[in-house]
C-alpha cells in the first residue's frame, strides 16, 4: 500500500515537473513564429481607392493605432484586460523606422489577412485580422497607407514592444493560429443585399462581433457566427479613460429583454454613429461613435442584426448614476 502511494507520488511528482518546464519554455520561447507566403500585389492607388482606405481607416485601424500626435504613430492600449498583457499599437507612419516602413504591399495583406507579420511573428488577437475583408476594401486600405494623408506623414514615436501575459503566450500555442491566405479573390456582397452587405460590415470590414460575442478569447475570425456568445455582449473591456474601470460590451441581438430588440432603427443608428443611446445614457469609450459610417450603412447593420440570433444574456451595465 505504502509502496503504491510512493509510486503514485512519484508519477504525480513527474507529471508536475513536466508541466512547469513546458510552461517554462512556453514562457521563454513566446509567441510562435511562422513561415510567411506573401501575394505578388503591386497596389494601384487611386483617389477614390485612398479616400474609402481613409474611411476605413477612420472607422477601425485609428482606433488603436491614433497617437496623441494626431498620427498614427501608436499608443499603449489601456483597453485591453491586464490577463492579456501589456499591449502598444505601433507606430504605422511613414517614418523610416515605423513598423508599417519595411512592407510591401504583398506583406502588408498577407499580414491584415493572416495576421503573420513580415518578419514570421504572429499578432494575437489584439490586433484584428482581416480574412474576409473584399480585396477592394483591402487593397484600399494599402493605397491609403501609402498616401500623403497628414496622420501618415512620419513621425519618430517608438512604441515599446507587446509584453504578452503567459496565457497569451499559451493561447498562441494553442487556440490562437495563423489565418490561412484565401486562394480565391474576395469580394463584398452587393449593397443592394442590404442583410448580407450590413453582415459583411459587421463581421469582416468594420468589425463589430469581435468586442460584441462573449470574451476575444473563443473569437472565431474564420467563421464569426461560430464565436461563443456571438453578439450577445458581456465581454470585458477597459475604460481607456482611466485604464481600470471594467466596462462590459453590450448585447446587440434582438433580444427583448437583453438586447436591443425594442430599439427603433433610428434609435441604432443614432447610436452607432453618435453614441447616444435612447434613453439618454452616454454609450462610453471604447465603443467608438461610428460616424464615418453612413446611415445605409448602419441601417444595413440594423437589418443584418434582425436576421441573427437571439441570445438571452444580461449585461451587467455600471454607469454612473
Ligand atoms: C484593436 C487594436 C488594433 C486595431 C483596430 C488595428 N491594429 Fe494594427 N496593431 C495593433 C497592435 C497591438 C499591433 C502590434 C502587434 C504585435 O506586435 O503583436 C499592431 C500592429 C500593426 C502593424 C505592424 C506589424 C508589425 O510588423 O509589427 C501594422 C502595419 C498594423 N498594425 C496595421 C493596422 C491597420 C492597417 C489597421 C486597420 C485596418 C490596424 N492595424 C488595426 C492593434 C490594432
Ligand atoms: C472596441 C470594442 C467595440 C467595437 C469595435 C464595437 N463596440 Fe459597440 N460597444 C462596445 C462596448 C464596450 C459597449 C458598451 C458601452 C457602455 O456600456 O457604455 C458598446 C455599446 C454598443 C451599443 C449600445 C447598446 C446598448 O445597449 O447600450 C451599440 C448599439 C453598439 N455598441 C453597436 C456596435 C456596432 C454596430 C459596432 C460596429 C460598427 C460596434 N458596436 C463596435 C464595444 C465595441
Amino acid at each position: 500500500m505504502k509502496r503504491a502511494l510512493k509510486i503514485t507520488g512519484m508519477i504525480l511528482g513527474a507529471i508536475v515537473v513536466v508541466m512547469l518546464l513546458g510552461a517554462a519554455s512556453i514562457n521563454f520561447s513566446g509567441i510562435p513564429t511562422y513561415e510567411t507566403n506573401p501575394p505578388n500585389l503591386e497596389v494601384k492607388p487611386d483617389s477614390a481607392m485612398i479616400a474609402e482606405g481613409k474611411r476605413l481607416a477612420t472607422l477601425v485601424c485609428q482606433h488603436c493605432h491614433m497617437g496623441t500626435t494626431g498620427k498614427l504613430d501608436g499608443k499603449e492600449m489601456l483597453d485591453i484586460p491586464a490577463e492579456f498583457g501589456k499591449v502598444w499599437a505601433p507606430n504605422i507612419t511613414q517614418h523610416p523606422n515605423s513598423k508599417l516602413a519595411p512592407y510591401t504591399d504583398g506583406e502588408l495583406a498577407y499580414f491584415l489577412r493572416t495576421g503573420v507579420k513580415r518578419d514570421g511573428g504572429y499578432a494575437p488577437p489584439w490586433m484584428p485580422k482581416f480574412p474576409h475583408m473584399s480585396d477592394e476594401d483591402l487593397h484600399s486600405v494599402i493605397a491609403y497607407l501609402r498616401s500623403d494623408a497628414r496622420e501618415l506623414q512620419p513621425s519618430d514615436k517608438v512604441q515599446p514592444a507587446p509584453e504578452p501575459s503567459f496565457l497569451v503566450k499559451f493561447l498562441c500555442r494553442v487556440a490562437f493560429k495563423p489565418l490561412p491566405f484565401p486562394e480565391e479573390s474576395v469580394e463584398a456582397p452587393p449593397v443592394t443585399d442590404k442583410v448580407a452587405f450590413g453582415r459583411y460590415l459587421l463581421t469582416s470590414k468594420v468589425e463589430c462581433y469581435s468586442c460584441h460575442s462573449a470574451d476575444f478569447k473563443t473569437v472565431n475570425i474564420e467563421a464569426p457566427e461560430k464565436s461563443e456568445g456571438y453578439l450577445g455582449g458581456g465581454n470585458t473591456l477597459i475604460s481607456p479613460e482611466d485604464g481600470v474601470t471594467e466596462i462590459y460590451s453590450a448585447n446587440i441581438t434582438m433580444d427583448k429583454e437583453t438586447g436591443i430588440g425594442n430599439w427603433t432603427e433610428e434609435e441604432f443608428i443614432k447610436a452607432v454613429r453618435f453614441g447616444q443611446r435612447p434613453d439618454g445614457k452616454p454609450i462610453r469609450p471604447p465603443m467608438i461613435p461610428f460616424s464615418a459610417l453612413s446611415d445605409e450603412e448602419a441601417s444595413a447593420i440594423w437589418a443584418y442584426l434582425q436576421t441573427a440570433p437571439p441570445v438571452k444574456n444580461e449585461v451587467q451595465r455600471n454607469w454612473e448614476e
